[in-house]
């Protein structure tokens, strides 16, 4: 139920903070280390490649959880649209693993390619909400998100659960290869729970922004570089889905090869920076739409910051920058719609699992 809250977006984007502290507590063992289904671990041990399949939300948590399984795991990754892959499939590795990340695991584009997959005898980890779903029933394992029911149609807390539980997958097998890690995995989270919690309690900040720069605009553009272009596309999709504001996560250093021209006086570009390694160049792609009139704003990370960002995130591993930076852009989504009049959480057109191809 809602509670005192006017919409479910709004109360499941607050439920982040718990429910990462729930994912810890639940891949945790009572000497504080990693707890997994071996037999995860062992089927993405034995894999020379991993595929995650997705759509929409589940999508771009994907696109994250690839940086980690590459990163930290150090096994190659692809990630694909279902409703693609199905009719295009790419030359497969002689060992893949397929991962289906999908809230509700019941998404017709992703079943159909757990199917074909099946057919030729390749095996599957679906990670999902829903344990009792099709997609999980029909997978060889399952990982849950232990984020309890999402009601609203725009995914909130399901994008953070699978990013955190892709997290702790990595982990678990840089620990199985004996790889060095400089971090304690469990404990950064739990920054990052205190983080989110610290996000949430300062509505009032996104709302202005949101009535700044989204109550009479037709589109909008979200840039960002490395892990932050994965988190402007979430934030894209998430403005578009229930303001029906036209809006584009783009990778800043992409925007002069075209897309640039679209900027106009007082066109929003909101920019994401919290990659040491980008922080300099996507400064200078926010400096090349502002000088051609576009509205910006700069949302950072504590250490990459400059006097004039609109935001500073307080500092987080640089892995797990995505788990907070998309908070801010979740809240400015919520207000955009709630100010536009727009039904929040069930949006035109949309249902909450797609069960069609
Ligand atoms: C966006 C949204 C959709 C879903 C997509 C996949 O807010 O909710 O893009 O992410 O339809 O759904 P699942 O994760 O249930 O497979």
């Amino acid at each position: 139920e809602k509670g005192t809250y006017d919409h479910f977006m709004l109360k499941e984007i607050d439920e982040q903070p718990f429910v990462i502290r729930k994912i810890i507590q639940e891949y945790q063992d009572e000497n504080d280390n990693i707890k997994l289904d071996p037999a995860v671990r062992q089927a993405m041990m034995r894999s020379d490649r991993i595929y995650i399949i997705a759509a929409g939300t589940s999508y771009n948590a994907g696109l994250v959880g690839k940086q980690f399984i590459e990163k930290i795991a150090d096994i190659p990754v692809e990630v694909h649209i279902a409703s693609e892959f199905s009719y295009n499939m790419p030359l497969l590795s002689k060992k893949p693993l397929f991962i289906f990340i999908s809230q509700s695991g019941e998404t017709a584009d992703s079943r159909s390619v757990l199917v074909r997959i099946k057919d030729l005898g390749h095996p599957a980890l679906t990670i999902t909400n829903v344990p009792g779903s099709t997609l999980s029933r029909e997978a060889d394992y399952t990982l849950r998100l232990h984020a309890g029911p999402e009601i609203a149609v725009a995914s909130t807390k399901a994008y953070t659960a699978q990013i955190a539980v892709l997290f702790i997958l990595a982990v678990d097998i840089a620990q199985a290869k004996k790889l060095n890690l400089d971090f304690d995995p469990l404990q950064e989270l739990g920054i990052v729970s205190s983080v989110m919690e610290s996000l949430t309690d300062q509505k009032e900040e996104y709302e202005k922004i949101a009535k700044e720069f989204f109550t009479d605009t037709r589109n909008a553009f979200f840039i960002g570089r490395g892990v932050d272009y994965f988190v402007v596309q979430e934030a894209a999709l998430k403005l578009k889905e229930i303001s029906y504001i036209q809006a584009e996560g783009f990778a800043g250093g992409e925007l002069k090869h075209g897309t640039i021209a679209l900027i106009e006086e007082g066109t929003p570009v909101i920019a994401i920076s919290t990659q040491e390694n980008v922080n300099y160049s996507i400064r200078g792609n926010v400096q090349e739409v502002a000088a051609r009139g576009a509205k910006t704003c700069i949302l950072s990370i504590k250490g990459l910051e400059q006097d004039s960002d609109t935001v500073v995130l307080p500092h987080v591993h640089e892995l797990l920058t995505p788990l907070i930076s998309v908070v801010p852009m979740q809240l400015l989504a919520y207000y955009a719609a709630l100010h536009r009049d727009c039904d929040v959480d069930k949006p035109r057109n949309l249902a909450k699992s797609v069960t069609v191809e």
